[in-house]
């Protein structure tokens, strides 16, 4: 018995002094050809991925956001795209070149860092490394945006480098979870994504607003919406949506006009105005509770007070054009019946409501061509608008389409719209007909009032509005 654990005991000694001296003879070197350059292509991760590599030699590869120093100390804030992560360089950790390399680092430098990943709590991503070599891959020159405040016009003109901030790489992730809720949504449900073109021969929303083009000679606009070709693939598909950017010359300056933007609008053939409603208020629920489940960080980030949101759930508030009109008058809103809501109507409206509300039935003068009358009042269309909450205003507009072939004729003549331009629009009510509903969503009203942002500027990568065409 004795001898039987003698043995085991002595096996268990010399296992452990076998560990210690690989360890020593292989993890030191490997520290010592760390330091010196020697092994480059450590494997590469993501700051987002340190907590599956705690206590491991890692690379990370990205730009130098801030720095700091202190004694023999260098604190370099890396971000990689996925998040930020703090780098500590101690002078007797590291060889004197990668010393001075972490004091050449510039705001935006481009660099590689080798290191250990450590615990720490105070960290936001709860790590931190422990900085063991650096490889620069490029020093930045005078960075223009500075920790400090800048106007609005500089930060435009800089869009292509303000893109960078911990602010507006928020709103992009938002915005990305925003239009992949849109796609996961409508795919979920059987709709097929069907591309509409972007040059077009006609207006779909009104003549004030288009963008004109020399098509080889030919008049061409670009596209305002992609409905009017939905409305065709619903005949081949059943429910399909497009989603792309559309056009409007909006020569308005307001905080939630572009006029080049992205829209989402489903399309759904034997769907009347009140399933286009219940479709509707479905899919912005959705979309909101998904940039809720994804995007926790980023709204803190952005201090969007997340309350409001999580009460946007269906049903929405459903109101007519007339019970509209009532409340503003009620509120002591100059207002005058017949005409279209403006940004401070839309601001009252939403104000009654704890979650979007929906607009219906609105009088035909305001309204498009391709619009269905409603049948118990021939002066209403069946449009719906759905006002977000919180100053946000329209975020979708759609509505139950007319399909009976003598009546659209007779509306686009009386819109004084070029007849040969809708010949093939017209067909569509000529081979089986049937009553058909769909909306738009505006992506960028949208990230706004999801981010709680004071403008859609921020809303896209590159903004185009009247007086903005670069970068
Ligand atoms: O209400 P709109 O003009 O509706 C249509 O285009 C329909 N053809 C859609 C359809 O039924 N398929 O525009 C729809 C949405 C608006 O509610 C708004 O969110 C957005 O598009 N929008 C704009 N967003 C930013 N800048 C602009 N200039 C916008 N114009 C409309
Ligand atoms: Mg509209």
């Amino acid at each position: 018995m004795i001898l039987f654990f003698g043995t085991c005991f002595l096996l268990f000694v010399i296992c452990y002094l076998l560990f210690v001296i690989c360890y020593l003879l292989f993890g030191t070197c490997n520290f010592y050809r760390i330091q010196r350059g020697l092994l480059p292509t450590m494997d590469r991760i993501y700051i987002t991925d340190l907590s599956q590599h705690e206590d491991q030699i890692v690379t990370l590869k990205g730009w130098l956001y801030n720095k700091r120093s202190s004694g023999k100390l260098r604190f370099l804030i890396l971000r990689d795209g996925t998040a930020t992560v703090q780098c500590v360089v101690f002078k007797g950790d590291v060889d004197e070149a990668t010393f001075a390399a972490a004091d050449a680092l510039t705001q935006e430098s481009s660099f590689e860092v080798t290191g250990k990943v450590v615990p720490d709590e105070r960290a936001p991503s709860g790590y931190e490394m422990q900085v063991k070599s650096i490889k620069t891959v490029q020093i930045a020159m005078d960075y223009p945006i500075t920790p400090k405040e800048h106007g609005t016009a500089f930060l435009m003109d800089n869009r292509h480098l303000w893109l960078r901030s911990s602010r507006q790489t928020a709103i992009l992730k938002v915005r990305h979870t925003i239009i992949k809720a849109c796609r996961d949504f409508f795919d979920d449900r059987g709709f097929t994504l069907v591309d509409t073109p972007i040059f077009t021969p006609a207006a779909c929303e009104g003549t004030t607003t288009l963008f004109e083009t020399d098509y080889f000679g030919e008049k061409a606009y670009l596209s305002q919406s992609g409905q009017l070709y939905s409305e065709a693939a619903i005949g081949a598909l059943g429910k399909t949506y497009c989603f792309g950017p559309t056009f409007r010359a909006e020569k308005s300056k307001t905080r939630r006009h572009l006029t080049e933007f992205w829209m989402v609008e489903p399309e759904v053939a034997f769907a009347d105005l009140d399933d286009n409603m219940k479709l509707a208020e479905e899919f912005v629920s959705f979309v909101v509770q998904r940039a809720l489940e994804n995007n926790q960080e980023e709204l803190k980030r952005l201090e969007r007070d997340t309350k409001p949101l999580e009460n946007v759930v269906p049903p929405f508030p459903k109101i007519t054009y007339d019970e509209a009109a009532k409340i503003l008058l009620e509120q002591g809103v100059d207002f005058e019946y017949g005409s279209d809501f403006g940004g401070g109507d839309e601001t009252v409206l939403a104000d009654q409501f704890d979650r979007p509300v929906m607009i219906h039935r609105w009088p035909v003068e305001i309204k498009a061509f391709y619009m269905k009358h409603a049948p118990e009042n021939d002066n209403l269309a069946m449009g719906v608008d759905v006002l977000a909450p919180e100053g946000y205003g329209e975020i979708i507009g759609g509505g139950q389409r007319e399909e009976d072939y003598e009546t659209l004729v007779s509306r686009i003549k009386a819109h004084g719209l070029p007849m040969e331009a809708f010949d093939w629009y017209l067909d569509l009510r000529k081979y089986g007909a049937v009553p058909h509903s769909g909306f738009g969503m505006g992506i960028e009203r949208c990230v706004a009032w999801i981010c709680k942002l004071p403008h859609v500027r921020e809303t896209i990568p590159f903004p185009r509005m009247m007086a903005r065409l670069k970068p």
